[in-house]
């Protein structure tokens, strides 16, 4: 700890909260549980920093992932260019209005367009909250705070009437049986969790014969059918309970994968507890069934992003067309669903080419992922991932694109886009008072 930080001490006075999370003090005993995400805090002083500390022992920490390092934003701009951003920043600074946004143009080059920043400043000025916040971050709070007060501002983040849930929803579909959808779905959720580190949940909706379990090696008894069993008792403590954890950051609601009972879905049933789901969790991956229910429609209408696999042949190629044109029509105002052309390039095999399916359809494929049956075969077999049997394969490569594209997330030390970085660099150009 430098002399500095230590001639500030923590004063618990009346701290002053700008933004999305500010809340009405002394109410905390409504404060809401934080979502299974990660936080990150840069602190410049020791008392923020302990400050952090307490709140992030709070109960309603519990399921985050909370990180406390010292340095402020330019340790933060430091560590971000080689490692994956949190769905929470908190950066201290100390520093004057320019100052401060000057560092945060650094800040923005390496941070994630989805990653909520905080910033706890020491100067209480208005205008300065009112330029960060219309440039992208979610709240300026004043020092010195107290913990109480950094756990309902964080809480209020994602759980005020009008904040948006914490979770995106991603389902995946296949054109046709056996094209591979549920591989994708499991490698790309898998991929989300271990190498971009943002919290992952697998919902496996294909009751009767889905794989979710069978590929991530778990022998789980209880998962989705036991929530659609249970409308009336739907909340998150109950899927909680459900889940299967494969690791810290993936479990699985997975299906039975037997037949000997009748499984019925209702969809408004279903659309609670996705909706559960995605209130504590930032990505939600939903492995459809090749079923067409009223359900299946909802579903895939109302996710986030919907991926459909297909194969090269006639049968996949027109029932891509006819979801992609459903999709369309159902959600005119929402992104193109991504199309995932899998098995191709069979030696011998006549295909339908890439060009030839994306002149049908409307839309380009956005990953291209070859047959390769030893690849596939031994993950399948051993209970293992594509990336873990053949990290340097073609179907990883492919599946790395898919999971950055459809999440919004970067590899950690790639470029990062955060619309932070060029409005405040206009700003900090222009010299703004
Ligand atoms: N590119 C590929 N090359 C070789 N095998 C593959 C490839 N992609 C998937 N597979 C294999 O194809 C089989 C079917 O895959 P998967 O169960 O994911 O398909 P699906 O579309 O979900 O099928 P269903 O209609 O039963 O839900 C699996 O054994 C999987 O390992
Ligand atoms: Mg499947």
């Amino acid at each position: 700890m430098n002399d500095q930080a230590e001639k500030i001490e923590p004063q618990i006075g009346e701290p002053q909260v700008f933004g999305d999370g500010a809340g009405q003090p002394g109410k905390l005993g409504l404060v809401a549980d934080i979502p299974r995400i990660s936080i990150q805090a840069f602190c410049e002083t020791e008392a923020i920093a302990t400050a952090l500390q307490g709140a992030a022992e709070d109960r309603r920490f519990s399921k985050a992932h909370t990180n406390i390092q010292l340095g402020g934003i330019a340790a933060a701009t430091e560590w971000f260019s080689q490692a994956a951003t949190p769905n929470v920043l908190i950066v201290e600074s100390r520093a004057m209005r320019d100052g401060m946004l000057a560092e945060l143009v650094q800040l923005a080059q390496v941070c994630d367009e989805s990653t909520k920043v905080v910033v706890i400043g020491h100067v209480n000025d208005v205008l300065l909250y009112r330029t960060l916040v219309t440039q992208g971050v979610s709240e300026y709070i004043v020092a010195p705070i107290s913990e109480l007060q950094i756990v309902e501002s964080i809480s209020g983040l994602f759980s005020k009437p009008d904040a948006a849930p914490v979770g995106r929803i991603f389902a995946f579909a296949g054109a046709k049986g056996g094209v591979g959808s549920s591989t994708l779905a499991h490698n790309v959720g898998w991929i989300i969790s271990e190498i971009l580190s943002d919290d992952v949940v697998i919902a496996d909706l294909d009751l009767a014969y889905g794989t979710a379990g069978l590929n991530f090696n778990q022998d789980s008894t209880q998962g989705i059918a036991e929530a659609l069993g249970a409308p009336d008792r739907l909340d998150e403590m109950l899927i909680d309970r459900l889940l299967t954890k494969c690791s810290e950051r993936l479990s699985l609601l997975t299906a039975p994968g037997a037949i000997d009972r009748d499984f019925q879905i209702e969809n408004e049933t279903l659309e609670i507890i996705l909706d559960v789901i995605r209130h504590s969790v930032p990505t939600v991956i939903v492995d459809m069934p090749n079923v067409w229910e009223p359900w299946a429609r909802q579903t895939l209408t109302k996710a986030d992003e919907v991926v459909i696999t297909a194969t090269p042949e006639i049968a996949s190629l027109r029932n891509a067309k006819n979801l992609v044109e459903l999709l369309k029509a159902a959600r005119p105002n929402d992104s193109e669903p991504y199309l995932v052309l899998n098995m191709a390039a069979v030696p011998k095999r006549p295909e339908i080419s890439a060009s030839d399916f994306a002149k049908t359809i409307g839309i380009e494929p956005s990953v291209i992922i070859p047959y390769d049956a030893i690849t596939f075969g031994t993950a399948s077999n051993n209970g293992q991932m594509i990336f873990e049997v053949g990290p340097k394969s073609k179907a990883a490569e492919g599946m790395m694109s898919l999971a950055k594209l459809v999440s919004g997330r970067s590899e950690p030390g790639k470029s990062k886009k955060f619309n932070l970085g060029p409005l405040l660099k206009k700003l900090t150009r222009k010299g703004t008072k």
